[in-house]
């Protein structure tokens, strides 16, 4: 085994970084913002094509938007709990209904189903939300489109002409980026719910109509906040091994 400082390094990072729920009001600086960037930009991409470009958002603009996308997030629960006088309501409106380029809401396969539900059940426990206070988890859920109380937050938005590689792109862009922040000191959340709503972003940048809402992600300084220990853990290695065919 070659066990060099920057193995050690590395493994250290993967195995520490985790999604940061909760933030300090402290800014980031913009240099910072830059240099992480300007890290994440070296990440492989298929044929260097670099097919992602970023939305980034702090201030007032990222106010602004927490405040439509919120919105968006309200209107939404108002037609699950209106039945179907409100879905009706909802279609003429089209007021809480999801207009992300990618769906985000999906049938999970029952072999994925346990991992989601114990990493939903997990973050719970470690906020002392019980399972049945759907009020409590409502609020937390909420928090996704707070940003978790993050200054910056940023959008990625990938081509799909590249089909699944563009995505696959993205989400290795996204990795980077995550470690290239926690290697200062910040913390990341990847948000997949912010990809639900893409008008209001879309409304805010110019973003080119060839691009797609893949991913948000929340950046800032880590709070002390009891989410921010919450480790999901993993699966061992020997059960994602696809096992050679006998006979
Ligand atoms: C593509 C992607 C989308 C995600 N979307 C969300 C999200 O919308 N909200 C959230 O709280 N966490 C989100 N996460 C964080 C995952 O829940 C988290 O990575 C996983 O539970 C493992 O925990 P860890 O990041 O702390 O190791 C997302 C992660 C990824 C990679």
């Amino acid at each position: 085994m070659v066990d060099t400082e920057d193995a050690r390094t590395l493994a250290r990072m993967l195995r520490e970084r985790r999604s940061i729920r909760d933030f300090s009001a402290r800014e980031v600086p913009q240099e910072l913002i830059a240099a992480i960037l300007d890290d994440a930009r070296w990440a492989p991409s298929w044929s260097n094509t670099q097919p992602y470009r970023i939305a980034i958002a702090s201030g007032e603009l990222k106010d602004k938007l927490k405040t439509e996308l919120l919105a968006c997030f309200d209107a939404s629960v108002q037609i699950q709990r209106g039945g179907l006088f409100g879905k009706l309501q909802a279609l003429l409106t089209r007021k809480g209904l999801p207009d992300g380029d990618f769906d985000t809401r999906f049938e999970y396969p029952a072999e994925l189903t346990p991992r989601r539900r114990a990493t939903g059940f997990g973050l719970y426990a470690t906020l002392g939300i019980a399972r049945e206070d759907a009020a409590a988890r409502h609020r937390q859920m909420r928090r996704n489109w707070e940003f978790f109380g993050a200054p910056v937050v940023l959008f990625v938005f990938v081509r799909q002409e590249l089909g699944a590689y563009s995505i696959l792109d993205g989400g290795i862009f996204l990795q980077s980026l995550m470690l290239s922040a926690q290697a200062r000191g910040l913390g990341t959340c990847a948000e997949g719910a912010l990809a639900t709503w893409a008008g209001p972003v879309r409304e805010a940048f110019e973003v080119p109509p060839a691009y797609k809402l893949l991913c948000g992600l929340a950046l800032g300084w880590p709070s002390d906040h009891v989410v921010n220990t919450f480790n999901p853990g993993r699966a061992e290695v020997a059960e994602m091994l696809i096992p050679v065919k006998r006979g």
